[in-house]
């Protein structure tokens, strides 16, 4: 988690309209994350390499239906999950911080898109658990027909909040934490939360009608409808961001 939260002033917010999707991810996380733990050139590649596998050249595209309304396509990963997005970024900067270490996964989309995004990267060990019974076939099919040697996929019984509890417990043990490199990659990883800022300033800059050149004028507003089971991807800003009240689970600009 970030020690405080930086804010985005609307002149800068402006400036980065007209941006490729990989542009404004890059400068999201820069916000978060400083030169000195990943030099900004280091950060372009680490987040250009990630985000080269989607199977459109935009990663991200918008469909513009009647009425003003528009949909964000975040499917274009490897899973179809939206997870891709983020998770092919954070698994990059995993490689890039550590040579060895062993991450946890989570349920359903999760697992999958942890595994599909570090399955070709060396010295990383995915381990992940899934709630059995209780994610689709297809989820538990993409999971457990992964025969690379660096991922370990486990079923176990009860809800994936029942399977949290042990796993809270490893990560609490600092020692063993730091003897077996252990890293989380399920929705407690702030790095996924952080990547995921930027799909609602994508769409905000390519959707809400800011324009570059209104320096000091209010910004406009847009209206977000986020489809979601456990809200955990909504983590947003607020236009006026205050420094008690910056971050909200209402996915509002
Ligand atoms: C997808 C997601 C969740 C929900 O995780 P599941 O493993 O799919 O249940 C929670 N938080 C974040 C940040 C997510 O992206
Ligand atoms: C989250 O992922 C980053 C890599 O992006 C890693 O350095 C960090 O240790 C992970 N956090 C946790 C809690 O495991």
């Amino acid at each position: 988690m970030p020690e405080s939260l930086p804010l985005l002033s609307p002149d800068t917010l402006r400036s980065w309209k007209g941006m490729s999707y990989t542009k404004v991810v890059v400068e999201v996380a820069s916000l978060f994350i400083p030169p000195q733990l990943i030099p900004r050139d280091d950060l372009e590649v680490l987040v250009g390499e990630a985000l080269s596998g989607f199977c459109v050249p935009e990663v991200v595209r918008i469909a513009r239906l009647k009425g003003g309304l528009s949909i964000l396509e975040l499917f274009h990963g490897d899973t179809l999950a939206f997870k891709d997005l983020a998770m092919t970024c954070t698994v990059r900067f995993l490689n890039y911080f550590l040579q060895k270490r062993e991450p946890q996964g989570t349920s359903g989309d999760t697992g999958g898109s942890a595994i599909q995004s570090a399955k070709g990267l060396p010295g990383l060990d995915v381990v992940v658990v899934y709630p059995r019974g209780r994610i689709t076939p297809v989820q538990e099919k993409h999971m457990i027909s992964c025969l690379k040697d660096n991922v370990h996929v486990f079923a176990a019984d009860g809800s994936s909040d029942n399977i949290d509890q042990p796993l809270r417990r490893l990560f609490a043990d600092q020692e063993l934490v730091k003897s077996h490199g252990l890293m989380s990659l399920n929705s407690v990883n702030w790095s996924r939360v952080m990547i995921q800022l930027a799909h609602f300033i994508y769409a905000y800059l390519e959707l809400s009608g800011v324009k570059q050149d209104d320096v000091g004028a209010a910004l406009p507003e847009l209206e977000v409808v986020v489809p979601t089971g456990g809200a955990g991807n909504i983590a947003v800003l607020r236009g006026k961001a205050s420094p008690q009240q910056p971050v909200t689970n209402q996915a509002v600009l």
